[in-house]
């Protein structure tokens, strides 16, 4: 990919985008004029996004159908882009999935860990020093308001979602200087397909209302932009981000239990 678009602002590397807050990302980079990069396991409805905000916006736009939770596609993927220079990165691909550990099974486990941990780093280790290097990058890193405590039923996505959190606030002050930054942003009840691979629909968390993706994703690409190190959506959300903290700990786990659990006790 040439740096060319309406204007010589950049590539933007984002995880994530054939639908759900992937996709309203990759919308608000190519309506800035951004060329884009665009990597999700739906090949089709990529090249479909790619061709409708390259015609809109006259963006180029490249698609990667990949599955992310693959170490080794993983790889090639990152062995496919080494030549292009990407300048802000979104690392936005991730998935739940609701549940008591002990009845899930492994690979599911083993898939999330991959995409929403390994991924995210691997994508990040890639792309941070060519932007340091060149003293201009940002990145954004999806985790949740499940990063804040630990949360039953939602156990291995709460984990890596903590470790997504912790990641990058601690990056963000390692590049203190370099012109590059990380943001992380920590949504929390999303109207996006999250819900329906994760099973979550019927958790009580849900009847707090979702928020529009649109109005998540523009806050945070805002942030990214800005530098800010941390994001929080909506009074709610910041209000249980904040609270968690004066919480004692063996109090946390037992509160998000009750959120997590489903309406109908049916886990
Ligand atoms: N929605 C919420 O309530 C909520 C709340 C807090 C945080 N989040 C976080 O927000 C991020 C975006 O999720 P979303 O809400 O937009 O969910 P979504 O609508 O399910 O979108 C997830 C995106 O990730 C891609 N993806 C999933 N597995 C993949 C894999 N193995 N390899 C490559 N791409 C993969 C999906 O595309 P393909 O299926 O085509 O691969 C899709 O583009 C996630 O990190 C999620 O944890 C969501």
């Amino acid at each position: 990919m040439k740096q060319k678009g309406k204007s010589d602002v950049g590539v933007a590397l984002i995880t994530g985008a054939s639908g759900g807050l992937g996709l309203e990302f990759a919308k608000l980079f190519a309506e800035a004029g951004y060329n884009l990069i665009l990597a999700a396991r739906s090949g089709d409805k990529l090249s479909q996004v790619c061709a409708e905000l390259s015609a809109r916006y006259g963006v180029e736009a490249a698609s990667y159908a990949v599955d992310l939770s693959s170490p080794e596609a993983l790889e090639r993927f990152i062995s496919d882009i080494s030549d292009i220079r990407i300048d802000y990165l979104v690392n936005n691909a991730g998935f739940g999935d609701t549940g008591y550990f002990h009845k899930k099974p492994w690979k599911v486990q083993q898939e999330m860990i991959n995409l929403n941990i390994l991924a995210l780093s691997r994508l990040t280790h890639h792309c941070v020093q060519g932007m340091v290097q060149r003293g201009f990058g940002r990145i954004l890193n999806i985790a949740s308001t499940a990063a804040f405590q630990p949360s039953p039923f939602f156990n291995v996505y709460a984990a890596t979602k903590s470790y997504v959190l912790s990641f990058t606030e601690a990056l963000q002050v390692e590049l203190a200087g370099t012109g590059v930054t990380a943001t992380v942003s920590c949504p929390g009840p999303t109207e996006t397909g999250f819900h329906t691979r994760a099973g979550s629909y019927k958790s009580r968390i849900m009847s707090m209302g979702l928020m529009s993706g649109e109005v998540v994703a523009r806050k945070a690409y805002k942030a990214m932009m800005k530098g800010k190190t941390l994001v929080l959506h909506g009074f709610s959300n910041a209000l249980l981000a904040f609270s968690i903290r004066l919480t004692p700990r063996s109090i946390a786990p037992k509160a998000a239990h009750y959120f997590m659990k489903h309406n109908d006790d049916a886990q």
